[in-house]
């Protein structure tokens, strides 16, 4: 697992003592089905738009948020980093490498483990989307989607 937190605070880096989390009154909206079982699985980033196929499901709920979405070729999704620990404020990539401030990196450990990538839409299947270019876990909560292109 080296390149891999886990709980393991490193020389150098800092973390910090979180105060309570506020309701930012989040909802998720759906759950990402991918290949990936472990963090070692994933992609290190989301390689715009390639890798294997994998199903973001929208709950039944949010199901009509869907309509016409198939005529989208490109889609940004927000997902939620939900096995990410969430104090550390700088971080060594590997353990020899420079430290590093949260905000200067996209690692998934941060405050609020939000996960952002650009996805080629392959196909819709219902309720279910088959995408192109993820690099999270199996089982990956879904915060939102946005088309990429911003016409009404
Ligand atoms: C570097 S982050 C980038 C996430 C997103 N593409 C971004 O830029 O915001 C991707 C890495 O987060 C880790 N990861 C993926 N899904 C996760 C999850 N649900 N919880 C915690 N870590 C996850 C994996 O190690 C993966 O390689």
């Amino acid at each position: 697992m080296s390149g891999h937190h886990g709980d393991v605070t490193r020389e150098g880096e800092v973390a910090a003592e979180l105060p309570p989390a506020t309701d930012a009154g989040l909802r998720f909206v759906g759950r990402i089905h991918t290949p990936f079982a472990t963090r070692a699985d994933c992609p290190h980033a989301g390689d715009r738009e390639e890798g294997p196929d994998c199903v973001v499901e929208v709950f039944d709920d949010y199901a009509p948020a869907l309509e016409r979405i198939e005529e989208r070729a490109h889609l940004q999704l927000l997902y939620w980093l939900h096995a990410a620990r969430r104090d550390l404020l700088t971080q060594r990539r590997k353990g020899d490498g420079p430290v590093m401030g949260t905000f200067a990196l996209r690692s998934p450990l941060r405050p609020n483990p939000i996960g952002v990538s650009v996805v080629r839409l392959i196909r819709r299947e219902g309720n279910r989307l088959v995408v192109r270019g993820l690099d999270c876990l199996d089982g990956t909560p879904l915060v939102d989607v946005k088309p990429i292109t911003c016409a009404e």
